[in-house]
């Protein structure tokens, strides 16, 4: 009987700790005491803010990279979105213009753009025509016929490139549906709406 009692108290305490030890989301005044460090306390630079260091006069944390920094692989055209070298000119197309190429960027012009830009080009797609339906002046774009506008038709490559990957004015980017790869081919499929319009 006795041992059972003691049995009992000790559970009871025993539960009461675990319960207490469950209450880690109550507001506390102070600061939790911290007896496992990890890293959690070290001198750093936090992006964004200012940092005093003898070395550097302008006090800011966040550092410029200096002149000529290079990235620590080289840049993949496959696989990023590389259109300008570095005194900003515009890229040529790094793809050859073959017919597997080409028929490729066919395809993913007619999935992706030809929605607002229809597939000539032209831009009388069925977005823009809803759109015309909808409201006019609600929908104040100036779409340029991609196969005629002679700015469009003497562009660089990478210019083109430039356009599907940050979007422009009313159009989105379209850098998280369509890989590099593939907006290099829609360029040349461009070239080849263009050679046919002109
Ligand atoms: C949601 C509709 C929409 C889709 C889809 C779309 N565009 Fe556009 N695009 C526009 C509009 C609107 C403009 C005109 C932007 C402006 O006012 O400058 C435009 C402009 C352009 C221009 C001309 C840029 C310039 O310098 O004038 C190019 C090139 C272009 N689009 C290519 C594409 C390609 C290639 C795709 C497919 C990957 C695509 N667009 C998909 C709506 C779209």
């Amino acid at each position: 009987m006795m041992l059972a009692k003691k049995i009992s108290v000790l559970l009871a305490v025993g539960l009461a700790i675990l319960a207490l030890g469950a209450c880690r989301g109550a507001i506390k005044k102070h600061p939790p005491i911290h007896p496992v460090l990890d890293m959690d306390f070290q001198d750093k630079v936090k992006a964004q803010l200012g940092l005093e260091f003898d070395g550097w006069r302008d006090g800011r944390g966040s550092r410029t990279p200096p002149a000529g920094t290079v990235a620590r692989d080289s840049l993949n055209w496959e696989t990023e979105a590389v259109f300008q070298d570095a005194n900003g000119a515009y890229l040529d197309n790094p793809l050859p213009a073959d017919e597997s190429v080409v028929r490729r960027g066919q395809e993913r012009f007619d999935i992706y753009c030809s929605v607002c830009h229809d597939r000539t080009g032209a831009g009388n797609g069925l977005v823009l025509q809803r759109a015309k339906l909808v409201s006019k002046a609600a929908f104040n774009y100036a779409v340029p016929h991609l196969a005629k506008e002679p700015r469009l038709v003497q562009s660089k490559d990478g210019y083109l490139f430039q356009v599907i990957s940050n979007g422009q004015a009313t159009m989105p980017s379209y850098a998280a549906q369509i890989p590099p790869r593939d907006r290099w081919a829609i360029v040349h499929y461009l070239r080849v709406l263009q050679s046919r319009a002109n």
